[in-house]
């Protein structure tokens, strides 16, 4: 009758796995929160260093991964002046608090937050719209006064002016420039590029 529990019935051996499996977890949590913040900080494997607005970005289909992929090239410095990494870092900061403080997201989507109103912003600077070269400077353009120069693109919706400077523009572009580099897995789907290339 009084038979002793088997080993996997007992108190001792569910108080032990508990402790095991709990700080198993505890472990992977911690290196695969080093592992993500090495992949979003700037500089990482899928996050160019903001020093890539001194480069050309183009965006390529791979056959392989089935989307397309940011593919950085030879030199290409926004607004013709090769920055340093700390001069491109201030200017893709001045553009980043730039669309915070004019609530851009308020109508846009920046890497997929924000509002529906207009075109997800995550790869506008590859936006054909802008043409080829001197795209930078159609952009700013753009920023400086988006009524006069508006795509609307069929919708008949227009961005309204929102009173920024020209040095905030040109922050702007940067931001945006230095965004549309990030590896985002494809996203946003069905982006037609500037200068996409079918592989
Ligand atoms: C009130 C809504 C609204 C706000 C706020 C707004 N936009 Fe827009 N934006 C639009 C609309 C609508 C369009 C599409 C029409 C057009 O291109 O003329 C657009 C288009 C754009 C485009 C062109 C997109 C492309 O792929 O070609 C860029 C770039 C852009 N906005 C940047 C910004 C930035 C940066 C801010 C903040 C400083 C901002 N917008 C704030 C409504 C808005």
């Amino acid at each position: 009758m009084n038979e002793p529990l088997p080993f996997w019935a007992s108190e001792t051996f569910w108080k032990k796995t508990a402790i095991w499996v709990t700080s198993g977890s505890f472990v992977l949590l911690i290196l695969l929160t080093f592992d993500s913040l090495a992949k979003i900080s700037a500089g990482g494997s899928r996050v160019p260093a903001y020093s890539v607005i001194n480069k050309d970005i183009s965006y390529r289909f791979d056959k392989q991964l089935q989307r397309y992929q940011p593919v950085i090239l030879g030199d290409a410095p926004l607004f013709g002046k090769m920055l340093s990494e700390t001069e491109a870092e201030q200017l893709v900061a001045l553009g980043k608090k730039t669309t915070q403080a004019k609530n851009c997201m308020n109508c846009h989507t920046l890497l997929g937050n924000g509002a529906y109103y207009a075109p997800d912003l995550t790869k506008a600077w590859l936006d054909q719209a802008w043409g080829g070269a001197g795209r930078e400077t159609a952009m700013a353009q753009f920023l400086l006064d988006p009524e006069k120069y508006a795509h609307t693109y069929g919708s008949n919706r227009k961005m309204p002016n929102l009173g920024i400077t020209e040095e905030e523009a040109r922050g702007v572009v940067a931001f945006l420039k230095w965004m549309s580099a990030i590896d985002t897995n494809g996203f946003p789907h069905n982006f037609k590029a500037i200068g996409a290339e079918e592989e």
